[in-house]
């Protein structure tokens, strides 16, 4: 059968790894694919460090505009990151036809209703499990796994940089500015780290969450969005005194009372004793409350370049499956469809 044709926009960190992650894995994903995936085309702007990941394995371009029109490629993996020339070729590439897979959360969270809109018109796929806590599959877990349940509310450790932060700034007495250096140099923090520190980007993560987990629109603007740059090391030191540990949380909640969710991001005391307390380094966990289920809790790593590029991959491996399928066994999109039914806002805090 024919390979799925993807052109990777963007090869940094996560666009590096999600290239090995396909090349090393290339067996076993034809195996449960049935057909396989293959990196045809990738954009960067610095074109010899592109060559020198690629070789002549895939064609190398500079402008990511030639991937989006391409007849060549079935589907886009957008990695550049950021909200304007990330939408400009994300609607182009729907445009063309193409499936679309993303990890970026800023874009989906700000454009998301567009973007969705778009797929749905033209009965393509926008996929974005990597968008959200990095390589734990937590939007499958959302619209999939816990799918028969209604949730109450979720809760999670969902920005792998401040948690790195706040972990060595406690364990090895580290000046907050040298830790954040450290976790740019290791990829986890976003090209602006201040969207990390001021816990936007928890916040962008939460809007998507929120949305799959109570069927809602996408409402990033309504999130409570507090970061961790007010806190000092004696704050972490007297909570550690008090059998505390300072997480940056991001907190969805039905409010069935107020007829609404609340969404928030904060700074929160978890007792040691919780499972949360003990999630380190870079690493995510989200616990979520369904009814039927009762509590589940979902750890990994949250941010860096495989983990994110499993995230990315297992996205394609699902695209090559539905693009494999028989068209009446085909699932028209496997996109984000908020319910229509649900008319819930987000409560202000
Ligand atoms: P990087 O900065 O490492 O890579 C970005 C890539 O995009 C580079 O190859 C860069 O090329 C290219 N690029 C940037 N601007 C332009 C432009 N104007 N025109 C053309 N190409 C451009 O980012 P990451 O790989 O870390 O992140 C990519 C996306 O994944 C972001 O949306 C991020 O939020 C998301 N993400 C990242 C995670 C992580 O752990 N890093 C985890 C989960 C999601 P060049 O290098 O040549 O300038
Ligand atoms: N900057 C993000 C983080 C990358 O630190 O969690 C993963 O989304």
């Amino acid at each position: 059968m024919i390979p799925l044709r993807i052109g990777v926009m963007g090869l940094g960190t996560v666009g590096a790894g999600v290239f090995q992650v396909l090349e090393r894995n290339s067996g076993e994903i034809a195996r449960r694919t049935g057909r396989g995936l293959q990196v045809t085309q990738v954009s960067r702007r610095n074109l010899d460090a592109a060559r020198e990941l690629v070789g002549d394995r895939a064609t190398v371009v500079a402008d990511p505009h030639a991937i989006a029109t391409s007849p060549d490629i079935d589907v886009v993996v957008e990695l550049i990151g950021g909200t304007t020339l990330a939408r400009d070729l994300v609607l182009l590439a729907l445009r063309h036809g193409k499936h679309v897979v993303t990890a970026n959360k800023a874009l989906l969270a700000v454009h998301g209703e567009e973007i969705f809109g778009e797929a749905r018109r033209l009965g393509l796929t926008v996929s974005f499990e990597a968008a959200v806590a990095g390589g734990i599959p937590v939007i499958k877990m959302l619209r999939e796994g816990l799918s028969a349940n209604r949730i109450s509310w979720l809760a999670g450790i969902i920005n792998g940089t401040t948690n790195f932060i706040l972990t060595e700034m406690r364990d090895r007495g580290l000046p907050f500015a040298d830790v954040l250096q450290e976790a740019q140099r290791l990829g986890y923090a976003e090209a602006d780290p201040t969207f990390d520190i001021e816990g936007v980007d928890a916040a962008h993560k939460l809007a998507l969450m929120g949305a799959i987990a109570f069927g809602m629109p996408v409402q990033f603007d309504s999130v409570y969005v507090e970061g961790i740059t007010a806190l000092h090391s004696q704050d972490i030191r007297y909570a550690g005194q008090m059998g505390y540990r300072i997480k940056l949380l991001g907190i969805a909640r039905r409010r069935d009372d107020a007829g609404g969710v609340e969404l928030r991001v904060h700074p929160t005391l978890v007792p040691e004793k919780c499972l949360m307390a003990s999630v380190e380094g870079a690493m995510n966990a989200v616990m979520v409350q369904g009814d039927a289920v009762g509590t589940t809790l979902h750890y990994g790593k949250g941010a860096g370049s495989e983990p994110t590029a499993s995230a990315v991959v297992a996205d394609l491996v699902d695209i090559a499956r539905l693009a494999s399928a028989a068209p009446e066994h085909r699932v028209p999109s496997l996109s984000f469809q908020p319910d229509a039914l649900q008319n819930l806002r987000v409560l202000s805090i």
